[in-house]
Parts: structure tokens; sequence; C-alpha cells
């Protein structure tokens, strides 16, 4: 993984390289059971060259508090390495230009979920879906869990989703106790289905 870092740290292969103060990789244990995929690093990311430690992170710490977690103990990722100027939002030609860094982080880290944060990392997996209506219901793809929540400066700037996101990420441990009790693929799809 530190590897891979060091060749997202050199990337070059989008314009947001030539706006970038630091690239933003990613950090957390390489064999994390989950993985939090936010959408790409603002002012505060950019600078200390971490995801997630402006006000979302702070949010995102306390909702992994709620489940008795640390950051330290999950991992934490973006679709874009670097900071799209003014924050706008990553453009697709950039969101492709990153899509291998992260599919490589995945591949390391092997996590058994991966929760999708906000509607760009959700359309990163499942193109045809609304976080509106996607949100907080797990679904099984390869082997691997996916759980789709709003995103927490979203919800930090829209007290309504506050509540939402809050009940979305106590399910998390439910959802992921239940699929350590083993059940088939068939098992789990068909419980799956009653979230
Ligand atoms: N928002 C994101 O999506 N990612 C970060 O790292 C910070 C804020």
């Amino acid at each position: 993984m530190d590897h891979l870092c060091e060749e997202i740290r050199a990337c070059q292969e989008c314009e947001l390289a030539r706006h970038r103060t630091t690239v933003v990789p990613g950090e957390g244990p390489e064999d994390s059971d989950l993985l939090f995929i936010g959408e790409a690093p603002g002012w505060h990311e950019d600078q200390q060259g971490r995801p997630f430690v402006g006000p979302a992170g702070q949010f995102l710490e306390q909702l992994l508090a709620s489940i008795g977690l640390r950051r330290d103990e999950v991992y934490i990722a973006n679709i874009v390495k670097c900071r799209p100027p003014q924050n706008r939002e990553p453009l697709p030609a950039e969101i492709q230009a990153c899509r291998r860094w992260l599919d490589r982080q995945v591949e390391l880290i092997k996590p058994r979920m991966i929760v999708t944060l906000g509607r760009h990392s959700l359309s990163r997996y499942f193109p045809d879906e609304t976080i509106g209506k996607a949100h907080g219901k797990p679904r099984q793809l390869d082997g691997v869990l996916y759980y789709p929540m709003y995103h927490p400066a979203a919800a930090l700037h829209q007290g309504s989703l506050r509540h939402t996101i809050e009940k979305d990420m106590l399910r998390i441990s439910q959802i992921l106790a239940q699929g350590q009790e083993g059940p088939s693929d068939a098992d789990q799809e068909r419980q799956l289905s009653l979230f």
C-alpha cells in the first residue's frame, strides 16, 4: 500500500494535478473490514494530504464513534485523490482518470464492506441508482457488501439528513454481525433484501 500511495502522489493523469497542493491517497489499516469512500478532498484535506480532516471529517468521526470505532480503525479514501478547484464537483473525466487508484486500493484492502459516502461515490459502483433511494440499503456484489450513505457534508448542511445518516450508520455493526454468522450467499441475499 505504501508503494501504491507513492504512485498516487506522483499522478499527473488529469487537470487536477495542476491545482492541488497535496495528493490525498487515503489512510487506514491495510486489512480493514470497512472502507469508507468519499468524493474528493476539500481545502483542509488538500493542505494536510489526509482524507476527511475538515468539518465533514469531524462529523464522520462522530458517526464512527457511535458504532464504537475510531477513524484509525477503518480505511478512508475518496474517488478522486486531488482537490477540485473551488471545491467544485469532480468531472466525469477526473473520476475516470482516478478510477484505477481506488480499484487497486480495494484489491489490496479486500474490505468486507464498502461504505459509499454521497452520490458520486454511489454512482461509481451503481451508476443507475439515486442516493435518496439507495441510502441505508446494503447490497452484495462479488462477495463484497456495499452500503450507500449520504455524504457527511450534506448531512451537516441539511438538518433533516443528519438524523438519517446517524440512523444509517448505526446499522453498520448489525449488518457486519449478520455477515459474520456466515449464512450462504443465497441466505445473505435474502436477508439483505429485507433491509
Ligand atoms: N469530503 C470528501 O468527500 N472527502 C474528503 O476527504 C473530505 C471531504
